[in-house]
């Protein structure tokens, strides 16, 4: 297989992350994380000021921040800021709650994606975010764009949440996806939009296997497989 650029982006529990990992499995690609990225920042600097805003002074703050990600074979990653693994810490609630002061900074953003650049390098990835067909890899070979209704996505982070023992209201977490999508599309760099070069699919009522096939077919179907 030559190298390949598969670039997915979407709103909030879409199915981006599950999906684009099986496919990575199945095709023997790299995945990278870059939710995981804003996530890790955020976490460094809540971690550094107890609390953040706007105001944060975030472009100096970043320099010299050593961020690493980690794809293992069996689907896992692991984030490292400055040599600690951070993989579970980044997925509580205060992260999310702050996010946004993080993933609307230009000089995160610049920071961001100069190091997706570099993790990439010469090999074949998939990577999933929100700018990842837009910014990030405007030149992708192939761009994909999943979208799922606000219930199905509400309904999935709820499932998420009860299989793992924690206990949460579904129309409390309705509510954090509706506000998370209007942060991320506003926004003033780098926002979730839909390229018009990028394949849109709707997994509503597909399942994570049917969505995996699909995007595995579009891949095998491009001319640089
Ligand atoms: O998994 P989930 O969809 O909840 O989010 P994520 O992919 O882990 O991303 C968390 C947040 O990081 C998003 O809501 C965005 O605000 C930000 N993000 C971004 O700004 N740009 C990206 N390429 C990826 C994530
Ligand atoms: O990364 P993103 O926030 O877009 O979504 P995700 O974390 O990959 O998916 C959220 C949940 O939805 C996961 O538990 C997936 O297994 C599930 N999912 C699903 O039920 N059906 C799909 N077609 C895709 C994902």
């Amino acid at each position: 297989m030559k190298k390949i650029t598969v670039a997915v982006d979407g709103p909030a529990g879409s199915g981006k992350s599950s999906v684009s990992r099986q496919v990575a499995a199945m095709l023997g690609i790299t995945y990278i994380d870059s939710g995981a990225i804003y996530r890790a920042i955020t976490w460094f600097f809540l971690e550094k000021y107890g609390d953040i805003d706007s105001e944060t002074p975030f472009g100096n703050g970043i320099k010299g921040l050593d961020i690493r990600q980690e794809y293992y074979s069996d689907r896992t990653t692991k984030t490292f800021v400055n040599g600690l693994d951070v993989s579970q810490l980044i997925r509580s609630e205060e992260v999310v709650k702050s996010i946004q002061w993080v993933s609307s900074n230009k000089a995160v953003r610049d920071f961001v994606t100069t190091l997706l650049r570099e993790w990439a390098g010469e090999k074949s990835i998939i990577m999933d975010g929100r700018d990842i067909g837009s910014v990030v890899f405007p030149n992708a070979d192939l761009k994909i764009y999943l979208d799922a209704s606000v219930e199905t996505r509400a309904k999935r982070r709820y499932d998420e949440y009860v299989a793992t023992g924690k206990n949460v209201d579904l129309k409390a977490i309705k509510k954090q996806i509706i506000q998370r999508d209007s942060q991320d599309t506003a926004r003033e760099f780098g926002a979730l939009k839909r390229c018009e070069d990028a394949v849109f699919v709707d997994t509503s009522d597909m399942t994570q296997d049917q969505v995996v096939n699909k995007l595995t077919e579009l891949i095998e179907n491009q001319d640089s497989v």
